[in-house]
């Protein structure tokens, strides 16, 4: 759910209210604004420092309630090590760690005086360091009922919330201006986080595509497609998976024309959009099912990247489509065994109704090369337990036919800290899906799960486009905590995405 908390940017002015947070480099090395409180505590500071051992290193912190000497109820003096060498992704975690910092202890007020203690913070940099601090703080808080005030405002004496955070820096400005584009990347990720974190029996597929129609009021065009429209296109792969569903199928198709008709061809995301996957007829076993509420992620960050580059008025030509559906058992429901036409023309033998995510994107991704001849395609799922059983939960799969897009996007990872791991491709591997009665088969057998998955992707890539298939089963949802999140669904790859389209596809 949106932070309700008013961020800004000021001068280095010196209010008095709420708590303070100041910074000191190794050593501890106090900064200008540090020191000047440490002078009118008489000494408060650099004697607390000294009780408690804070030598200024990262995740080190020191907390002084109700300090004599200054108006703040509470300052705290967090260490940042050697911030000459930080990367933009070291000033985004100090961001969520100095939210961190605040949780449980929130006044109304925060004052944070972003300095280093030899040097200014340039302008990007403070950007980043709010953007964490604004992911740090989501909370998906919606179903929670306990706690929570009837009317909205009203001045409590008790109230603990924290209302506004004031980052004070040398050039407020500048600051606000970068941070244009970073709050256009939080407002993605967040509807990113609240799409996944949403459970299905709220968000089915037609209620999802009504949120994703709300990404209009940004500039971006929407389309959604009903199943009448998917049945003259031809979807049957798609349509086979929600077949055993009472929510009927839908795809949406987004449309960014920041660049103009100038611009040229568009890049094209493409989201598996499962709102929720019991297996279907190979039904999951009951542990754990509940996560496939999530199974929902890359059609969510897709929906996610689009509203961030309308937002940020990005110059490109985007397009988003999603493909969404309920993968459930039923009468109704395909069976294994069933063989099915995809949108291409090649026909799919049902191995295993739960390998679903790759019979939803073969459409989409046909759809998406013809109707749009693309310059790249690339596509987002929550495709396979293996890529978990292969990288764990800090790398999302990257699978691809084009190493220069491979080494952008791996690239755009270390940067944004949304790391990719690239994984192989092959004929040898294109084999195992090789079936005895149709085109192809949805499973490959037992070994390399995530590889088998993408090469049934590729026969659904024509000759010539560049695609790029991240598996991001271990990395959007039931996420490990993080500086920058603590949230279920972690949004995972708008930042990624958006960053890459920044760096190479954007119009300057
Ligand atoms: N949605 C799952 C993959 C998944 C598993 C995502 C766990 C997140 C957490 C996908 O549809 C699936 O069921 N894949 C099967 C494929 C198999 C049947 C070939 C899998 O990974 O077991
Ligand atoms: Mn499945
Ligand atoms: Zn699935």
């Amino acid at each position: 759910m949106s932070d309700q908390t008013a961020l800004s940017f000021a001068a280095k002015s010196a209010p008095a209210d709420g708590v303070a947070v100041v910074f000191a480099g190794e050593g501890p090395s106090l900064t200008p604004s540090a020191q000047d409180l440490d002078k009118k505590s008489k000494g408060l500071l650099a004697k607390a420092a000294e009780i408690t051992g804070f030598k200024g290193k990262k995740d080190q912190a020191v907390d002084l309630v109700a300090p004599q000497g200054l108006k703040f109820a509470r300052v705290i003096l967090a260490g940042t090590n050697k911030p000459a060498s930080f990367t933009q992704e070291d000033w985004l975690n100090l961001g969520g760690s100095v939210r961190g910092l605040l949780a449980g202890k929130e006044a109304p007020a925060v004052h944070i005086f972003l300095e280093t203690a030899d040097g200014k913070v340039a302008a990007g940099d403070a950007a980043m360091f709010a953007l964490g601090a604004l992911l740090r703080g989501y909370k998906f808080s919606k179903y929670k009922t306990k706690g929570k005030k009837k009317n909205g405002e009203g001045a409590d004496a008790n109230d603990r919330t924290l209302k506004k955070i004031v980052i004070h820096c040398d050039d407020p400005k500048a600051v606000t201006k970068a941070f244009a584009s970073a709050r256009a990347i939080f407002d993605g990720v967040t509807l990113a986080r609240d799409l996944v974190n949403e459970p299905a029996n709220v968000l089915g597929p037609a209620e999802f595509a009504a949120r994703a129609k709300e990404l209009a009021k940004s500039g971006v065009q929407v389309e959604v497609l009903a199943p009448k429209t998917l049945q003259k296109l031809g979807m049957n792969a798609l349509l086979a998976v929600g077949q055993g569903s009472d929510r009927p199928s839908h795809v949406v198709v987004m449309q960014w024309k920041g660049a103009g008709p100038k611009g040229g061809a568009p890049i094209a995301l493409v989201g598996k959009g499962v709102t929720f996957d019991t297996g279907g007829i190979s039904l999951k076993p009951a542990a754990g099912m509940e996560d496939m509420k999530g199974d929902m992620a890359g059609a969510a960050c897709v929906v996610g990247v689009m509203r961030a580059l309308a937002e940020r008025k990005a110059k490109v030509n985007a397009i988003g489509i999603i493909g969404l559906v309920e993968n459930m058992p039923s009468g109704s429901a395909q069976r294994p065994g069933d063989v099915v036409t995809s949108m291409s023309g090649q026909t799919i033998e049902v191995l295993n109704t739960d390998a679903e995510g790759r019979m939803v994107l073969a459409d989409c991704l046909w759809y998406a090369q013809e109707r749009f001849k693309p310059k790249a395609v690339i596509n987002l799922a929550t495709l396979t337990g293996a890529v978990m059983v292969a990288l764990g939960k800090e790398h999302a799969g990257l699978f691809s036919n084009n190493d220069e897009l491979a080494a952008w996007l791996t690239e755009a990872g270390t940067a944004t800290g949304e790391r990719l791991w690239r994984l192989p491709l092959g004929p040898k591997y294109d084999k195992m899906i090789d079936s005895k009665v149709a085109d192809v088969k949805n499973t490959g057998g037992k070994w390399g799960g995530s590889i088998s998955a993408a090469q049934f992707l590729q026969r659904f890539i024509k000759n010539g486009t560049p695609w790029a298939h991240l598996d991001i089963a271990g990395t959007a949802m039931s996420s490990v905590d993080s500086e920058i999140n603590r949230s279920w669904g972690s949004g995972f790859g708008v930042r990624l995405l958006d960053r890459l389209i920044s760096d190479h596809y954007e119009r300057r």
